[in-house]
């Protein structure tokens, strides 16, 4: 599982490539989109004459040249040095001891469920051993093989890894596509791509016709996009009897997947690894404990003929150096406490590690990025590791640019690596990461994990429609992966910083996430296939999901309007599952470009759908309060108040004063520069669909991007229903909603203090529920922009001005007021469907 903004990172959208999976001849037209650089020469082949007589011949002769041309190229590579010492690596690894009953199970079945401990094999060797079998037995022209990867960053490392195998470069008979990038060309065999990339797909091509193989990879983690691919999968099979299907899990635990494919064969890869001692908390306090003093007792004997002078000195060293290691002692295990992760234990366990044990790369698992962000703020100012040169820190999560994470494969250089360490300081790699290191990225020289026990999981309360995004206890399973994480290169070591009855009582699989998270994407994506009603598609799942998440999802949808009355995709509906991102977030940046305020549609959507910018000091809560009202300025609006502090940011980053901004604002300059990435990505899926024209500039989309009225009805737009009404109740305003009754502004908001508002609704951004029921982010609306942007309108004789129940606006007013109304939101209307 991965986090939510995980999730929306990785639905990956297909973008206007022509045919993607390339049809299987050699003469498919290439990828033109621009943003899909390709490597290598494009071997493109003569057009075809459509005056020949007989097309067919010409086009056989061109395949089998270009699968003698594909072989040729294979053999020669077989036969260089490189490619050799490559091989022997991969002889080593346990999937490649299957490799012929692989090939003979895959030749005679068309579904073939394969498990095998991460890293034995499966993601790089397996997909590698059709290609190679394929090209050598000159069907290269008509082979087309897709494995997914639920997360961008797998499907990119992994097609470098099989390219360098291979001893070629990416994007040659290896690729890879994901959401606005890839790498690959006409002579791509093997392409990986996530998992939303093929479901996209699937809206041009239902039959995915020239796809030889699927490869449908770490179905173990029961991913949502994953568990629908296999449901429509199964439907396709039937239609498809060339087509062949690969499952590949990570848990031994395949039963489910073979039953739920007619009891499709599997084969079971055995694992191999160094063995890895597990230390839970009090283990791990006992261990650090004793290893500390009897070393510092150690040097005070051998230092004792001193004179007391020095000895003095000596002690209070020792003293100071006790205090570093206080998160160390036995007492640690009564002050831990099972809701809050202490980074300082963390921070502690790594020192010790760095002071006392051999080398190896640290691998370190963390909820998320606040915390990420954290504890590489407290490495960098600890005064042993901080000042280190030998100590490199690397944060990896699932939403960093692919850049940066391509650093975290680098190993040492193998010379560096092989002389005494006397002579050259050895780089130790300390890799802080959240759940997308547990199974699908394998960074080799892990000795070290250190594993917090806990992963942000998206929880989805379908009687409250709330839905949560908290870090909480992970699954045995994970542990286990967790674990094993280490000992790829030598005997580990797993540091668990819980107590052994956490352990105990943790289940035993994480649910599945289409069981936990909120249906609207999915819903969204089912209707755009066409796969009939939603309930009915989604009751052949593997679990199904809870019927009433089902139907809160379509009433949303309708709620919206980007599903009519029949269930059937609006014009608005049908934008919207080209956008990866929750439909709410989609929708305010289509209205956003379409009223010309671009700009800031695309600051708050980022925002949303990452995370705010603005950073909680706990000790100085009331300075950073203060910042953000200042940016919010009478606008009564968190949402103004973050654009503001983003165009802050962006004004400061050009006089390069972007960190004094960040430091005397309280603002994460991570999370501004995260936002900004996402912005550029908003703003390629919008120029993609058509809504933004990149040739006349983005300014042509922003002339109302200072009118701050508009941009809180574009708000408005984007968010409902999320709304409340704000009452009079003597002096003080009240919120209230005619669903739940009394709701409060979060104290961090900057209408926190504020007694009475100029506008009579709240749109908000999230709903929490703790002691009382908290709206966190939210901006002071007209009822215009209700009106105008809101819900259904229903006409109501009872009541005054408007209600809202139910996703519906009831709403008494003249004849004359209603039509003008609609017949404002019909030009709406009529904007969205003409693109
Ligand atoms: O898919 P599975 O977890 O079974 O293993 P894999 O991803 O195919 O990785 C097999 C081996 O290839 C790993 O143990 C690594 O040693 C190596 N590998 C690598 O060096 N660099 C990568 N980017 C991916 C894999
Ligand atoms: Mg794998």
């Amino acid at each position: 599982g991965s986090t939510q903004k995980e999730i929306r990172m990785s639905s990956e959208t297909e973008i206007k490539v022509g045919s993607l999976l390339a049809s299987s001849s050699g003469a498919a037209p290439v990828n033109g989109s621009s943003s899909s650089s390709i490597q290598g020469e494009k071997q493109t082949l003569p057009a075809l004459d459509e005056a020949n007589s007989d097309p067919f011949s010409y086009l056989d002769t061109a395949k089998e040249k270009l699968s003698a041309e594909l072989k040729e190229k294979q053999d020669k590579m077989m036969a260089n040095g490189s490619s050799k010492a490559m091989l022997s690596f991969r002889e080593k690894l346990p999937a490649y001891k299957k490799k012929a009953e692989f090939l003979k199970a895959v030749a005679d079945n068309q579904v073939l469920v394969v498990s095998g401990e991460t890293g034995c094999g499966k993601t790089t060797q397996l997909p590698q051993f059709i290609l190679e079998e394929e090209i050598s037995c000159l069907r290269a022209a008509d082979c087309n093989i897709i494995c997914t990867q639920p997360r961008r960053i797998s499907a990119i490392s992994v097609s470098a890894r099989i390219a360098a195998e291979r001893g070629e470069i990416i994007g040659d008979t290896v690729g890879y596509q994901i959401r606005l990038e890839a790498k690959r060309s006409a002579q791509t065999r093997l392409l990986f791509c996530t998992t939303g990339v093929v479901l996209r797909q699937l809206v041009q091509d239902p039959d995915l016709t020239g796809v030889s193989h699927l490869l449908v990879d770490e179905i173990h983690e029961r991913g949502m996009n994953e568990d629908f691919l296999l449901i429509i999968l199964r439907d396709l099979l039937p239609h498809r009897p060339d087509l062949r299907v690969i499952l590949m899990s990570a848990t031994i635990n395949a039963e489910r997947f073979s039953k739920y494919f007619g009891n499709a064969p599997t084969i079971h890869i055995p694992g191999f690894t160094f063995p890895v001692t597990e230390l839970y908390l009090e283990d791990v306090l006992e261990k650090t404990h004793y290893h500390i003093k009897s070393e510092f007792e150690q040097r005070r004997r051998s230092e004792s003929k001193k004179d007391p002078l020095t000895e003095l000195f000596e002690e209070a060293d020792i003293d100071s150096h006790y205090k570093k290691y206080s998160k160390l002692t036995r007492q640690s295990l009564e002050a831990w406490s099972p809701t809050k992760l202490d980074l300082g234990l963390v921070e502690a366990v790594i020192e010790y590690l760095c002071r006392h044990e051999g080398v190896g790369a640290i691998l370190v698992f963390l909820t998320g990025w606040e915390e990420i962000t954290k504890l590489l703020n407290n490495i960098n100012e600890n005064s042993f590791l901080g000042n280190s040169s030998k100590f490199r820190v690397l944060p990896l999560h699932g939403s960093m640019s692919t850049v940066n994470q391509r650093e975290i494969f680098e190993r040492p250089p193998s010379n560096m690596r092989q002389a005494p360490s006397s002579l050259v300081i050895v780089l130790l790699k300390i890799v802080l990461a959240t759940n997308i290191a547990e199974s699908s990225i394998t960074i080799d020289d892990v000795v070290y994990v250190i594993d917090c026990g806990k992963a942000k999981e998206t929880s989805y309360d379908a009687l409250n429609k709330l839905a949560c995004l908290t870090p909480s206890w992970i699954s045995k399973a994970s542990a286990h992966q967790r674990r094993g994480r280490a000992g790829r290169v030598q005997a580990g070591v797993c540091y668990r910083l819980y107590p052994k009855i956490i352990y105990d009582a943790m289940p035993q699989y994480q649910l599945p996430e289409i069981l936990r998270t909120p249906l609207q994407e999915l819903c969204l994506h089912i209707k755009s296939l066409q796969l009939g009603t939603v309930a009915s598609f989604l009751e052949k799942a593997l679990q199904p999901p809870d019927p009433l998440s089902v139907q809160n999802a379509i009433e949303l949808l309708k709620t919206i309007g980007a599903l009519d009355n029949l269930e059937e995709l609006t014009p608005l509906g049908r934008h919207l599952c080209t956008l990866p991102v929750d439909p709410n977030i989609g929708k305010m940046l289509l209205i956003g470009s379409i009223f010309q305020c671009l700009d800031p549609a695309l600051t708050i959507a980022s925002a949303l759908a990452h995370r705010d910018p603005f950073v909680l000091p706990i000790n100085r809560k009331e300075e950073a309060d203060a910042a953000r009202k200042s940016f919010a300025g009478d606008s009564c609006s968190d949402h103004i108040a973050l654009l503001k502090a983003f165009e802050g940011w962006k004004d400061a980053k050009r006089n390069g004063t972007d960190k004094a901004f960040c430091w005397k604002n309280f603002l994460s300059p991570i999370t501004l520069q995260m936002m900004d990435d996402m912005r550029n990505q908003f703003l390629d899926l919008l120029a993609n669909i058509g809504f933004v024209d990149k040739a006349k500039g983005i300014k042509a989309s922003n002339h109302y991007r200072d009118d701050l009225e508009l941009v809180c009805a574009v708000l408005c737009a984007g968010l409902y229903p999320n709304v409340v009404q704000c009452k009079r109740r003597g002096k003080r305003t009240a919120l209230y909603t005619k669903e739940v009754g009394k709701v409060d502004i979060h104290p961090a908001s900057v209408n926190a203090a504020v007694h009475r508002f100029p506008l009579p609704y709240m749109v908000y951004g999230e709903k929490v529920k703790t002691t009382y029921i908290y709206i966190r982010d939210s901006t002071n609306i007209s009822d215009y922009a209700l009106l105008l942007f809101g819900g259904n309108l229903v006409p109501s004789t009872t009541g005054d001005g408007i209600e809202m129940l139910g996703g519906y606006l009831h709403f008494s007013a003249s004849e004359s007021v209603l039509n003008l109304i609609k017949n404002l939101r019909c030009e709406l209307d009529k904007l969205l469907q003409r693109k």
